[in-house]
């Protein structure tokens, strides 16, 4: 295995807000990392994939007190909630963090005395524009193009003025745009990268990170009348669950800081060395904390950039944003029951191959679904190894063939779709990715019409070139299955099993897990399936009716 194969990668959700329940804007990035990350494990990298819950702020004060309950109480249900989702969806995530851990507080306020131990945090009073529903002071300039309102909910911005303690945000800016300057592809998609351009060139404010007008929050060290921001508490995430407050400076885990909880120095040994992450997957409504915030955070701290962040769009519904007071959130009931109806492979093909991942917003329509899971699932993914090992069965008894062709155009073919299968996974390009072994396979229809292997079973005369024929088929397939595991993991797993290997490529392994690592050159080898083995017809995706919920 080369040097490369064996690098870590790290890949982090947005942690997400626990006065809401999961519902399908959740369950998209979630899914888009982990397709990525069971990816990147076929290649044999050490995969970390993190996600958690966001449980401070006064969004999650005000909705636990609405509900007359602790806001601990709220966290607590609405985080097992997400939890709960993610072993149900088969989501491979390494580690769940919740902000209301120990070991997440301890480092945040950790980090924080590194920040003002540094100067880049102070003390000051500040008055401005303040979003409540976003919890965000806003420029002079945004809040006029605003029209003085949230463009979030709407409601009118106030003035707000506040002793606070402050991040020196300002005195990034430099740094901030040399970043941008030679990291071109920083920020994706490209839109996205100018977007946050732009806004850098008009200035940056100093940034308060602490607020008074409420307690749920995590006590600012030495002087607890002041909660942390809970965006600043937020970020810290993506390293307090490496254990980076614990250490004295930097990611080198030999240094751990005097006083740090042992159990933070233990996260610190085992975990440092994943820092920086390879990719922060988020939805564009983040990308100023992600891309400007958090990079001058890091800035200050002395860490490494992540390596890239990727800024999704939205799902909407029916052509109309999807709101809580529209009431059309595709929440839970609804994809279990579209689960339910299609399979969860089926729900992880359509998030990932139709969703918003670029910089266009992206329509849920159940009709839609149908469509995809008809026309791309059924018809291809299932039907062209149902036919190859269909025939395989009829003509050889069900015992691959022999090739004495050598696999013709074959190998190259499979060479050529695992390239372009990776190139796409380097650029989070999931739809790409999909599309690489979805050509082979229809190029393997193509070939099954064009050479007719029926017709030349007719023919007693013909049988080496049928069996070269089925052959190269089969051992197509088998590569093309390899690289659709991510997004397909169970009925790919059905399919290696069909094709007479053991089952699945191991997508699913868990970083620092036992178990052989894999490598995709030994996954993807063209001419794996030894002739005489025996393969069993496979039905992967059934024809099934609209589901109720699929009527226009
Ligand atoms: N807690 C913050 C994030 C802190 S990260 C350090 C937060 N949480 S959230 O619960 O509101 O989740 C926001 C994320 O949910 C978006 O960035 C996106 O990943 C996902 N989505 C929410 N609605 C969505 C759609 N309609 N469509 C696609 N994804 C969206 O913000």
């Amino acid at each position: 295995m080369s040097e490369r194969a064996r690098e870590s990668a790290y890949i982090t959700t947005p942690i997400y807000y626990v006065n809401d329940r999961p519902h399908i804007g959740h369950a998209y990035t979630t899914t888009l990392c982990d397709v990525w990350a069971r990816a990147m494990r076929l290649r044999g990298h050490d995969v970390f994939f993190l996600t958690g819950t966001d449980e401070h702020g006064v969004k999650v004060e005000r909705s636990a007190a609405a509900r007359g309950i602790p806001p601990q109480d709220l966290a607590d249900e609405n985080a097992a909630e997400f939890q709960r989702v993610l072993s149900v969806f088969g989501l491979t995530n390494s580690d769940f963090i919740r902000t209301t851990q120990p070991r997440h507080v301890r480092q945040v306020q950790a980090l924080i005395g590194r920040l003002l131990d540094s100067g880049s945090v102070y003390r000051g009073t500040f008055e401005g524009w303040y979003d409540e529903s976003q919890e965000e002071y806003l420029t002079e300039a945004a809040a006029k193009e605003q029209g003085h309102r949230s463009i979030i909910s709407g409601k009118p911005l106030v003035r707000a003025s506040e002793e606070n303690y402050y991040f020196r945000l300002s005195a990034f800016a430099p740094r901030l745009e040399a970043l941008f300057r030679d990291n071109p592809g920083f920020v994706q998609p490209q839109g996205r990268f100018n977007e946050v351009l732009g806004r850098l060139r008009d200035g940056l404010q100093d940034v308060p990170i602490t607020r008074t007008k409420f307690s749920w929050g995590i006590p600012f060290p030495g002087d607890p009348a002041h909660v942390i921001y809970v965006w600043i508490d937020a970020l810290l995430n993506y390293v307090t669950a490496l254990g980076l407050g614990a250490l004295e400076s930097g990611c080198d885990a030999s240094r751990i800081a005097p006083g740090a909880h042992p159990d933070d120095a233990a996260l610190a040994r085992a975990r440092a060395h994943l820092w920086p992450a390879s990719y922060h997957v988020i939805g564009k409504e983040i990308l100023w904390f992600h891309a400007v915030v958090w990079p001058a955070v890091l800035m200050a701290l002395e860490l490494p950039m992540p390596r890239r962040i990727h800024a999704h769009s939205f799902w909407i519904a029916d052509g109309q944003k999807m709101s809580k007071s529209l009431g059309n959130f595709v929440d839970l009931p609804a994809i279990d029951g579209f689960i339910a109806h299609y399979g969860l492979d089926a729900w992880r093909w359509y998030m990932a191959t139709q969703g918003p991942l670029q910089a266009a917003d992206a329509d849920f329509r159940a009709a839609h679904l149908h469509e995809i899971y008809t026309g791309e699932l059924v018809n291809v993914v299932g039907n062209c190894p149902s036919r190859i090992t269909a025939m395989i069965g009829k003509y050889f008894g069900g015992a691959m063939p022999a090739d004495a062709s050598g696999g013709g155009e074959w190998p190259n073919r499979c060479a050529r779709a695992v390239q372009e299968w990776t190139i796409a996974i380097d650029s989070f390009d999931l739809a790409g990715a999909a599309e690489a072994p979805m050509r082979l396979l229809r190029d393997i229809d193509a070939f099954i019409n064009r050479t007719e292997p029926f017709k030349v079973a007719k023919d007693p005369a013909r049988q080496a070139e049928l069996a070269s024929i089925l052959a190269q088929c089969a051992q197509s397939v088998r590569v093309a299955g390899v690289l659709l595991e991510p997004f397909l993991p169970a009925r790919m797993a059905d399919l290696a099993v069909a094709l007479g290997g053991a089952g699945g490529g191991g997508s699913a392994q868990v970083a620092g897990g036992a178990g052989a690592r894999t490598d995709l050159a030994t996954l993807t080898r063209y001419g794996a399936i030894a002739e005489g083995t025996a393969l069993a017809k496979c039905a992967l995706f059934p024809r099934v009716e609209p589901a109720a919920t699929a009527q226009p």
